[in-house]
């Protein structure tokens, strides 16, 4: 069946998370988050993850905004930080991730050929209004799915269902794209055709899973949904 649906993962695949390390880094009073911003928020975005699939685990789940809290607190603590206000900063900045710069372009060029672009994410409703706003993508992006809808977080399939049942399509309909290894993985074992935008030159995960394209970036994606 042809690809009528694409599906985004949103932190990491349209929005960089480590924009707001960065960022934070570069501003005055920050002189300390010099040296480690790029360990920090390596260690911030490992930790929300590992927080995010322990509590679909255990099965006590909370929003993504307290997993975002919980392993930015986590890093801090570990990198020696303790100033309150660089913490406030660095929460406030993920409010106002960065697209990729392709991102606008790569969405226009999937709407004009006819593809429903969404967004399905771990991040709350909030959190996903609040990025796709402040980087200008809300004419492009149908919807933004949160798995807050099903108290559940990426990969269990009740969030891929989500899909299906917000947008009528069949699951090959469907092109699923992630920058997580294991959301593209995931999605792919569920049965979207998925691509993994691996912008880190990682190896791939060994899940059951495989991504049907490896990709550098979002470029090649309106050419995989023809
Ligand atoms: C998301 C995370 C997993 O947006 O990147 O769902």
């Amino acid at each position: 069946m042809p690809i009528t649906t694409c599906i985004f993962d949103a932190y990491g695949t349209l929005f960089d998370v480590s924009a707001a390390a960065r960022r934070a880094a570069s501003e005055p009073g920050h002189s300390q988050l010099a040296d480690h911003w790029q360990t920090l928020a390596r260690d911030w975005r490992r930790k929300q993850l590992e927080y995010s699939w322990l509590r679909a685990i255990t099965g006590d789940h909370c929003d993504f905004w307290k997993v975002t809290q919980d392993g930015l607190d986590w890093a801090l603590e570990a990198a020696g930080l303790t100033d309150p206000a660089l913490r406030d900063r660095l929460l406030a900045l993920y409010w106002e991730l960065e697209a990729f710069p392709e991102v606008p372009l790569i969405l226009k060029a999937l709407k004009d050929r006819g593809k429903t672009c969404a967004i399905l994410s771990n991040g709350s409703p909030e959190m996903l209004k609040a990025a796709v706003d402040s980087a200008g993508l809300d004419d492009l992006i149908e919807d933004s799915l949160s798995v807050e809808t099903v108290r559940i977080f990426k990969p269990d399939a009740r969030v891929y269902n989500m899909v299906g049942q917000r947008f009528g399509c069949a699951k090959s309909e469907v092109l699923f794209v992630s920058s997580n290894g294991w959301d593209a993985a995931s999605a792919a074992a569920y049965g979207f055709t998925t691509a993994w935008v691996n912008r880190a030159g990682e190896p791939v995960d060994r899940l059951p899973g495989r991504p049907h394209r490896i990709l550098k970036d979002l470029k090649d994606i309106p050419e995989l949904a023809a």
